[in-house]
């Protein structure tokens, strides 16, 4: 097939995720955003309706890829089949940036539908990095990894997370793709401190933000994706903001999707918070 290119290379501003829930209603009115996130994930098939509707929202807005599949923490070699499909659909749809997760996803050739954590060691990094590294020879780009949310750490951790994400920068030359309601989540249920976080974070890798809902459970915090962005996020995305500058900063919700009004609202408030910060240092 033909591929068809993103109108655009480059994004800036807050995107939102690209959900089936809004499809028709992207198509019919073409609502003023300035891009979409695709979860790469569910158009991995040979057609049907997801990539039909694909096709039509590229022809008027860039895109990004996000994917859950890479696995890229496993300790299974790599997944030449799934890299091969994420390739074709590159080719065809020109995303301005692939990312995916520090985790893994899969053993044994077995996927579950978590997001599993590692614990931070150099080995770690090592493994991290030569997946990294193969992963962006096959797609023949730079990659952005994400920073996961978490909810136990290793005994045998030999450094902090941020210390972790600097050595695989530093080895792979992949960028970074910073949550901040992540942080924020693993920064309550860890015990450290959110602002000295994104102060550790190299400035010039930070490529994209997400920011999204978290939910109060008895004794954690648990990252839903299904919610409003919770005050102490948006104040923390503050800081992120003052840190990186106006980095293009998506509004993740993927669970309960709300309307898509709810949505605008939410990019809304990141485009303020953007705005703002720009006129303080401008
Ligand atoms: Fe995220």
């Amino acid at each position: 097939m033909k591929p068809i290119a993103a109108r655009e290379r480059s994004i800036s501003g807050t995107g939102l995720g690209l959900r089936f829930e809004h499809y028709q209603h992207i198509l019919a009115e073409q609502p003023s955003v300035p891009w979409f996130e695709i979860l790469i994930d569910n158009y991995m098939g040979k057609g049907g309706l997801p990539l039909h509707y694909l096709e039509q929202v590229c022809q008027h807005y860039p895109i990004t890829f996000h994917g859950v599949g890479m696995s890229l923490g496993s300790t299974d070699p790599l997944n030449l089949k799934y890299l091969k499909q994420l390739k074709e659909l590159k080719e065809r749809f020109n995303p301005v940036h692939i990312s995916d997760h520090i985790a893994w996803v899969c053993i044994s050739s077995q996927y579950m539908h978590d997001l599993l954590p590692l614990p931070y060691t150099h080995e770690a990094v090592n493994l991290l990095t030569d997946r990294i590294c193969q992963t962006q020879e096959i797609l023949g780009e730079t990659i952005l990894i994400e920073n996961p949310s978490s909810y136990l750490s290793f005994t045998n951790s030999e450094m902090n997370e941020v210390e972790f994400i600097q050595g695989i920068l530093n080895k792979s030359g992949c960028d970074l793709l910073l949550d901040v309601n992540n942080i924020y989540v693993s920064a309550q249920n860890q015990g450290f401190d959110a602002y000295e976080y994104i102060d550790g974070i190299p400035k010039q890798r930070v490529k994209e933000l997400h920011l999204a809902g978290y939910e109060q459970r008895t004794h954690y915090l648990y990252d839903t994706h299904g919610s409003e962005v919770h005050q102490p996020v948006w104040d923390l995305y503050k800081h992120a903001i003052a840190r990186f500058g106006a980095v293009p900063t998506l509004i993740e919700w993927d669970s309960d999707v709300p309307s898509f009004e709810t949505l605008m609202n939410e990019a809304n408030k990141a485009n303020s918070i953007m705005m703002s910060q720009s006129n303080a240092t401008g």
